[in-house]
């Protein structure tokens, strides 16, 4: 038998492995790695401080993403950031219970009942004239979850305090901020009893009834404020670039292609619970496993023109397992449905007031961070 090959690996820089590179340009790293291992099976390595194994084809992400009991939760870059780090998101033993409880509000049925609360916040500010739509994006969607979350009842000021980190470049997410924790848990702790004694029908008041319910309320709205923000500014851009797709039966296939080319959960982290015979080579137990939602998206062997907006596309059904916005398996988004609730009724809005979109100027190359995110700004005309 021929000797085995170690997996490929993108260039590393003296003493520090592949991590300043990873700290500086993770998307270079991650295009470099990708060529690399096209050919020979779209699985590669990196040296993150501890041994690392990043893939990106289907089979690789079905793998990772249904086999829960190998690929593990705990430890992987979630635990990383305060914000994320907990609640089902971090859940291994007993995630299934927890989720089967935490999903029905989230359910695409009960949406229904948030829709016209999210309308009407997002009607406390026209966009109009020149705007940012980075930062239009960014208030908006902080405006729509105050308003699915919490009838819009908690303070406008705190919401945006305690989020305003998640968007900043590393290490600012990572950095603990107990008072700010404490004063948004105190508050959220309020809310719920005002829920529980005197009713209602937003997602706190459903989550408030269960045991870590309110800590589940505080850790998915981390989950959903930049990931929708950043589908949302993008989407904009690219409707003032393709004002052909501006346009009500559009709407569903522009977000589709938004968030194929740009997805904000880029890398989803995982930890072996026991090593992994992958293509004859045997990862560790305790590696760090990765899937690309990235990478996938843009592979060459299964997207026709991948770099390029196309929402045409979708009027086919996308390759399995490689288109994962939202992830997949167990692990699926919780907020898939809010998400694309927020995303449809705000571009809805802006159809609804203006009849065109102008590209004015901006930067919009991806800039990764907890989620991946336009350099912005993102400067549009709404006529
Ligand atoms: C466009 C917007 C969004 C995108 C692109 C997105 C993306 C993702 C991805 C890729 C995952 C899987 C991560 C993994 O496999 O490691 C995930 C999980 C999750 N998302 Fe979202 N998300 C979005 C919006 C939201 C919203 C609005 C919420 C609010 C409920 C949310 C809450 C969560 C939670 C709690 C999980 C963890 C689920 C679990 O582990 O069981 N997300 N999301």
């Amino acid at each position: 038998m021929p000797p085995m090959q170690p997996l490929p690996q993108p260039a590393t820089l003296p003493f520090s492995g592949h991590l300043q590179r990873w700290s500086g340009d993770p998307i270079a790293l991650l295009h470099e790695g990708a060529e690399k291992s096209q050919k020979t099976g779209k699985v590669f390595a990196l040296k993150l401080g501890l041994p690392a194994v990043v893939g990106f084809s289907p089979e690789w992400n079905k793998r990772l993403l249904t086999d829960l009991g190998t690929f593990r939760s705990a430890g992987s870059f979630s635990a990383v950031v305060p914000y994320l780090a907990g609640g089902v998101i971090l859940t291994d033993a007993g995630h299934g219970e927890r989720r089967g409880a935490v999903n029905p509000p989230f359910g695409k049925r009960s949406m229904e009942s948030l829709r016209g609360r999210i309308r009407a916040a997002l009607r406390q500010e026209k966009p109009a004239g020149t705007f940012d739509a980075l930062a239009w994006a960014d208030r908006a969607v902080l405006r729509m979850l105050n308003a699915a979350y919490f009838s819009s009842d908690l303070d406008a000021g705190l919401l945006h305090a305690f989020l305003a980190p998640l968007r900043s470049a590393f290490p600012v997410p990572a950095i603990p901020r107990p008072l700010l924790f404490v004063r948004m848990n105190r508050t959220l702790d309020t809310l719920a009893r005002k829920r529980l004694t005197g009713g209602g029908d937003d997602l706190l008041f459903h989550l408030a009834r269960w045991p870590g319910g309110v800590r589940e309320a505080r850790i998915s709205l981390a989950a959903g404020h930049d990931t929708t923000t950043h589908t949302l500014a993008w989407a904009v851009w690219h409707l003032a670039e393709h004002p052909e797709w501006f346009r009500a039966d559009g709407l569903k296939a522009v977000i589709r292609e938004t968030l194929r080319l740009y997805p904000p959960g880029w890398m989803g982290s995982r930890r072996l619970s026991r090593p992994l015979d992958w293509q004859g080579q045997t990862v560790p137990k305790g590696a760090l496993v990765l899937y690309s939602p990235y990478l996938s998206a843009r592979d060459p062997d299964l997207w026709d023109a991948p770099g390029v907006f196309r929402p045409e596309r979708w009027d086919a059904s996308p390759p399995a397992w490689a288109y994962l916005p939202f992830g997949g398996g167990e692990r699926l988004c919780l907020g898939l449905h809010l998400a694309n609730l927020m995303l449809e009724e705000a571009l809805t809005y802006l159809l609804e007031v203006a009849s065109e979109l102008q590209a004015l100027h901006g930067d919009p190359a991806p800039r990764p961070g907890v989620t991946l995110g336009p350099a912005g700004p993102l400067v549009v005309r709404a006529g």
